[in-house]
């Protein structure tokens, strides 16, 4: 199998006011296989967070190189960035990170207004995701008048909106009841059946349970 994610010597570090330094990712380097299912682990500070950021172009590393399908991502400029963040990632938080003020709808054709898509046809298909995500009956609706499982798969829906072939979920099950979480997990197992390579960043040994491999951090790297 083929690596799509290749991390090299990754280096994060912040230097903060009166001389600390902190190490955040400390000489990461990891290749993820097309079609692979990662859960990351580690204690809170281990740089999971930091290590995601940074493949999915959201943030810059110190030093080191990422390199995810044809995007070498750390030398892209900013317009680059946001093109490889729209074509190729699928983000996921533990927060959801919906825009308030807009409808289920309306979040989940906003990647595609920014990929140019005219605006009937992306309602038309923002709501078959919601229909894939089992929300069709909440299109709507805004985050506040759902429920924390209902936002987190518009979250997912969005992450889809302009099928990116790398999904990257940061504790996406961290603010859901129990039921809420393992429906969540499973949509992102299916996801991965379907050929997408998932990272997700979880503890929960359910989803653990499902990948192809498990990473640990600590200290700003990996065991
Ligand atoms: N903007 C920042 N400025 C300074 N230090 C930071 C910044 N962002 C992260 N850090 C530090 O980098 C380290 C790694 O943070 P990161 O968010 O990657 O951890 P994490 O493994 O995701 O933790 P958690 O499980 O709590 O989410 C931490 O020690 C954190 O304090
Ligand atoms: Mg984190």
């Amino acid at each position: 199998m083929k690596s799509i994610i290749t991390v090299s010597e990754l280096h994060k570090t912040y230097d903060m006011d009166d001389d600390v330094r902190v190490v955040a990712l400390d000489n990461v380097s990891l290749e993820i296989e097309e079609g692979a299912l990662v859960t990351t682990m580690g204690p809170s500070g281990s740089g999971k967070s930091t290590l995601m950021h940074i493949v999915g172009g959201l943030d810059r590393p110190t030093s080191g190189s990422v390199q995810v399908g044809k995007y070498n991502v750390t030398s892209l400029d900013e317009q680059q960035m946001a093109v490889y963040r729209r074509q190729t990632i699928g983000f996921i938080f533990q927060s959801f990170n919906l825009i308030q003020s807009m409808t289920a709808l309306e979040n989940v054709a906003l990647p595609l207004r920014l990929s140019g898509i005219p605006r009937s046809e992306r309602l038309e298909y923002a709501y078959e995701l919601l229909t894939k995500v089992g929300l069709q009956d909440r299109v709507y609706h805004k985050p506040t008048q759902l429920s924390g499982g209902q936002q987190q798969r518009i979250a997912i829906a969005r992450a889809l909106a302009n099928d990116p072939p790398v999904i990257l979920a940061d504790e996406p099950t961290g603010n859901l009841d129990t039921a809420s979480g393992e429906n969540v997990m499973e949509m992102l197992r299916e996801l991965n059946e379907n050929g997408r390579t998932i990272m997700v960043v979880t503890h929960d040994p359910r989803m653990t349970k499902y990948a192809s491999r498990v990473i640990k951090m600590l200290d700003g790297h990996l065991l």
